[in-house]
């Protein structure tokens, strides 16, 4: 079964131990059933900081959340899967928590939810958008090249050309948050990881 928030608040237990090296299975068997308790309470977190955006414009023409949702619709009006979508809505979320290695942040939240080719593609995506407006910061617009090996060169130089780095229309009408609330929450769903590592 898979608990929810509730569970939690009717099953508070708490381990006793002050060291993990006094700990007990049983508490580990606790802790990871909680463990997919807060697995469970990801996508409200997510939502959350997508609203804090909101308020952020940085000097941009939309504010952050526009900036993603316009990706976001830009994709899925061009027929993108629900994946894709999601990496679109997510791949800024970082901005207001690490301005300045944001792609990594996004990268690290989608990892475990997404295929090996989204997740580098946001994990990469500020370096190919630097490809639009690098020479304006004192920057290498080229720096994507140093990529030019990888299998997910041109899929992530699309996404950008295509999606991110054209977000930023005040015009736009793209759809609202609540509109992609189901797909965060159903990429981001507990599941079975037992064979996972924890990290
Ligand atoms: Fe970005
Ligand atoms: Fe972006």
């Amino acid at each position: 079964m898979t608990p929810d928030a509730s569970t939690q608040d009717k099953n508070d237990t708490r381990a006793k131990f002050t060291t993990f090296a006094e700990s007990t299975k049983a508490d580990w068997d606790n802790i990871m059933v909680q463990l997919q308790v807060t697995q469970a309470r990801v996508a409200d977190r997510l939502i959350e900081q997508l609203e804090y955006l909101r308020h952020d414009y940085g000097g941009f023409p939309v504010n952050r959340l526009e900036h993603c949702l316009q990706t976001a619709t830009r994709a899925e009006r061009d027929g993108r899967d629900e994946e894709y979508i999601l990496c679109a809505l997510v791949h800024d979320i970082g901005d207001n928590l690490s301005p300045y290695n944001h792609a990594a942040v996004a990268a690290a939240i989608v990892e475990p939810a997404v295929s090996k080719a989204n997740h580098w593609l946001v994990a990469h995506h500020g370096i190919f958008q630097g490809y639009f407006f690098w020479q304006h910061v004192g920057l290498d617009p080229n720096a994507r090249d140093n990529f030019r090996d990888s299998d997910y060169y041109d899929y992530t130089a699309e996404f950008c050309a295509k999606y991110d780095q054209v977000a930023f229309d005040p015009d736009y009408k793209s759809a609202p948050l609540e509109y992609y609330e189901p797909i965060i929450r159903k990429f981001f769903a507990p599941r079975d990881r037992t064979s996972e590592k924890i990290n």
